[in-house]
């Protein structure tokens, strides 16, 4: 089954097709495609809509796409939907990183979660696939892989942060692996 998957990030696509698997053929929007719609900010999973709707208006194709936040418990759910831009609009990932870390000097509660909400479009009908992972803030930044936030991210069950495991154990438990596993059983029904 083909499918467009409305992004610009290479990250993500990797981990979506390491879970979709073969059934699947992921084909990706151009970057000039998607960034139209892409720049003003407003509520993420909106966005999403938004985005998939573009793809399906203007290329006739079933799509889907997915946002994430990240919900820090002592900061009330901050950054949230201004996850990428927490710290300004140039969207750096160590400068998003370090305001978190410096928001979170001398709390005790770390406690954290990623959620990831795949809005998609298939045969006219729309669907919202949510995956959540729990976890706590690190204190300080550990590991090289993954992207974003993994460096200061731990996740529940585990004492090293997503960029210090490997991206097999990430794309198993995974807010994105998690929300990509309930588009999967979806489309089974689809091919
Ligand atoms: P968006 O979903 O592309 O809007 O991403 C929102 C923000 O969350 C960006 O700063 C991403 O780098 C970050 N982000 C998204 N997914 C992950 C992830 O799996 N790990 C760490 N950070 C992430």
């Amino acid at each position: 089954m083909k499918i467009v998957f409305a992004t610009n990030n290479p990250h993500k696509v990797a981990e979506v097709n390491e879970v979709l698997g073969d059934a699947f053929q992921i084909i990706l929007c151009k970057r000039l495609v998607v960034k139209k719609i892409f720049l003003k900010p407003s509520p993420h999973w909106k966005e999403m809509l938004c985005k998939k709707r573009y793809v399906k208006e203007n290329y006739g194709t079933d799509c889907f796409a997915e946002d994430t936040g990240l919900e820090i418990e002592a900061l009330n759910g901050e950054p949230g939907v201004i996850t990428a831009r927490y710290a300004g609009p140039s969207r750096d990932p160590y400068s998003n990183i370090n305001l978190v870390l410096n928001k979170l000097h001398n709390k005790e509660n770390r406690n954290a979660q990623f959620r990831t909400v795949i809005a998609l479009i298939l045969n006219g009908e729309e669907y919202l696939f949510e995956g959540i992972v729990k976890g706590t803030i690190a204190l300080e930044k550990r590991g090289t892989g993954g992207f974003g936030y993994d460096p200061i991210f731990v996740p529940e069950g585990y004492d090293q942060t997503f960029a210090e495991l490997s991206s097999e154990i990430k794309n198993e438990i995974s807010h994105r692996a998690r929300a990509t596993k309930l588009l999967i059983e979806f489309l089974k029904d689809f091919i």
